[in-house]
């Protein structure tokens, strides 16, 4: 049986500025989805590209002397060689000044223009020539400038092609209905529903007042307008004129992976333009948030724009990568900070991730002169780090599949606690020391090396340059490129005994903040400059805003309380917060009945490090106020996943 296909995009980047954080974001998700599918074994088709025509390029150009190819040339070899370093293992590279996609691109216009969907009018409207777009009196904001960049717009006037988008909109709205998952989240999908229907102008697809583009097919003094080129890009890099067989095992695509702000092209026009064209829908599209940084918006001016390229050179691309996808849940807006990057590094990677490695290899050098010995005994505590590893291989895949990210990498670390916990349980130094419990060493050696394995096998989607290293250093020969999933899903004891562990090295150094310099080659910003590295002494208890930042509140709906059996004051709360469930333990039911808690929009501290009550372990913890005698949650009507600062 031909394995199952599986094909997601990123949006293709503007070549006008460089790429910052924000778009490494977008693009390293779209890595991890694709790095995970040829893991479970798809056949992935993973596409990003740069979208290069329009005015703003083409005046860029103009204003260096050089021509707008040229021009774009050097940026898009900029964005090939950040993915290279970022480890984007994506397997297409679209730019839209192809000729592979001009072709595509005046085809569809041929054929949208055939259905009567596509006629020559003239435009007047108010245009941002920064975005590129379009805006009617109605959504401009509130100093009558553009929605999204805030820049005054200008009334403009030109002949020019429309597509005739409004005889899709009661089509679109009853697919978008009909198919919940189309626009993720749930946000984003209402968002668009009540766009639609306030009714859907037709949409300008040609402009005349530059050349940088793709000619109208027989009229040539028109270039085919933005999203219209844009969008097509994706059905280009699927082989539609070039590659039918290609084009029937990947279209529809699965995952359109845009920002918040591109959903409406995506979940509008894109699929307005493929009924018109009778070619299927895309299965979904998933707008995620944007990355501020230090809780502002990035901007130029602000001088506080996050160049990927440094932060690679001082941190590695693993840390990076690890960072945005466990930081920040998929579909909200989430802040960088440095702070909040090292504190991740050394919590995570050089603590838990680390330490495990460093141990368990130290000690099967030391007690086992650097061999895993067969594992022959068994005891309960044994039977605890197996049993999780298989539990978390299935939360693992069946989070994957529904793109929970962050929740997946914090249930990962979790095992990593438990087998770190393992070693102290176990005590291998003690058995070390006593020739009677040999066998009890070999076994306890042996499950750790297997953790790193799974944990190795796992990790690799999110971190494919760190996964390989720690499958050399427990001594793996298979070529890592090889492993899947069904390697760690199907058996424990997939280390063949009698293997020699490889070379110890350290992956993750700690970070010494206080010795750190400042980040000499990052972009300073021009205003405030951030007082970092050296916490604040805590004078009274007083917290910097920054350290205060560290907590992650969300409002989380209750779906579901039950009491923890034989106590008198816990309960176990099942919560919601939009994409991801999480279970929580609360010293409540002295005050509050199981039932009552149902359905009221609480306040959770999500970051809090997972802990054990009771044998039930809780993720996190909800917030109530108390004043000594009465204690009541602390309720919210906003929405579920909203984040509270
Ligand atoms: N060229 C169009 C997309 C066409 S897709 C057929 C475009 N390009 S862009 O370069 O401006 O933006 C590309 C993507 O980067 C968008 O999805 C946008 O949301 C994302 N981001 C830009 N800044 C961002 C952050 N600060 N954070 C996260 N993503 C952000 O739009």
């Amino acid at each position: 049986m031909p394995n199952k296909s599986f094909y997601i995009t990123t949006p293709i980047y503007y070549p006008s500025a460089k790429l910052h954080i924000g778009h490494a974001y977008c693009t390293t998700i779209a890595d991890a989805m694709a790095r995970f599918k040829r893991l479970a074994g798809y056949d992935v088709f993973f596409l990003t590209g740069s979208d290069e025509h329009g005015q703003k390029i083409q005046q860029a150009a103009e204003k260096e002397g050089v021509t707008p190819i040229e021009y774009v040339d050097k940026i898009v070899a900029g964005f090939q060689a950040l993915w290279k370093r970022l480890h984007i293992s994506n397997d297409d590279f679209l730019r839209t000044s192809e000729p592979r996609h001009h072709r595509v691109v005046q085809e569809f216009f041929r054929r949208a223009k055939a259905k009567g969907d596509v006629y020559k009018g003239e435009y007047t409207g108010l245009y941002c020539t920064p975005c590129e777009s379009y805006w009617t009196e109605l959504q401009l904001d509130e100093n009558g400038c553009c929605p999204d960049c805030h820049r005054p717009v200008e009334k403009v006037s030109e002949e020019a092609y429309f597509f005739k988008l409004s005889n899709y909109a009661d089509r679109l709205l009853k697919h978008i209905e009909e198919n919940p998952d189309f626009i993720r989240p749930t946000s984003r999908r209402n968002e668009m529903i009540s766009f639609i229907k306030q009714g859907l102008d037709d949409l300008c697809i040609s402009r005349t007042s530059f050349d940088w583009g793709i000619p109208v097919p027989d009229d040539e003094k028109h270039v085919i307008y933005v999203w219209f080129d844009a969008l097509t890009n994706y059905v280009t890099a699927a082989g539609f004129f070039d590659d039918p067989e290609k084009f029937k095992k990947f279209w529809p695509a699965d995952v359109h992976l845009v920002g918040k702000e591109i959903v409406r092209f995506h979940s509008i026009i894109w699929p307005a333009i493929l009924m018109s064209l009778d070619l299927p829908l895309p299965k979904q599209i998933y707008g995620h948030g944007w990355l501020i940084v230090d809780g502002d918006k990035m901007s130029k001016s602000k001088g506080n724009v996050v160049d990927p390229n440094l932060l690679i050179d001082e941190f590695g691309a693993d840390a990076i990568r690890y960072f945005l996808l466990r930081e920040i849940a998929l579909g909200q807006d989430g802040n960088f900070s440095r702070d909040a990057l090292i504190g991740r590094i050394n919590a995570d990677l050089a603590n838990d991730l680390g330490n495990l490695l460093h141990r368990t290899m130290n000690m099967i050098g030391k007690f086992q002169n650097g061999v895993i010995e067969a594992a022959t005994t068994k005891s309960k505590t044994d039977d605890i780090l197996m049993g999780d590893s298989w539990e978390l291989v299935s939360a693992y895949e069946s989070g994957m599949e529904k793109m929970e990210i962050s929740p997946v990498i914090r249930r990962l670390w979790t095992f990593i606690g438990r087998a770190n916990k393992y070693i102290d349980e176990t005590a291998p130094w003690a058995l070390a020391k006593d020739p009677e419990k040999k066998a009890e060493l070999a076994t306890v050696m042996y499950n750790l090396a297997e953790s790193l394995r799974v944990i190795s096998v796992l990790i690799s989607p999110f971190m494919p340059e760190t996964a390989p290293k720690i499958w050399a250093q427990i001594g793996m020969t298979q070529d890592f490129a090889s492993v899947r999933l069904s390697d760690v899903k199907t058996r424990w004891g997939g280390i063949p005994a009698g293997q020699h562990i490889g070379e110890a090295e350290q992956l993750f150094p700690r970070i010494e903040v206080e010795k750190e310099a400042a980040p000499a080659k990052q972009e300073k910003p021009k205003t405030a400059p951030k007082q970092e590295k050296k916490a604040e002494p805590a004078a009274d208890g007083v917290i910097t805003i920054e350290e205060f930042k560290k907590t992650e509140l969300r409002v989380a709906e209750v779906t579901a309380a039950e009491r923890v059996p034989k106590t008198d004051k816990l309960l176990k709360l099942t919560l919601s917060l939009g994409e991801e469930t999480r279970e929580v333990v609360s010293g409540i039911a002295d005050v509050y009945t199981a039932e009552e808690l149902v359905g009221k929009h609480v306040i959770l501290v999500a970051n809090l490090k997972p802990a054990k009550l009771r044998g039930i372990v809780s993720h996190g913890m909800v917030l109530a106020a108390s004043d000594g005698e009465k204690l009541r949650l602390l309720e919210t009507d906003m929405p579920v996943g909203s984040v509270v600062r």
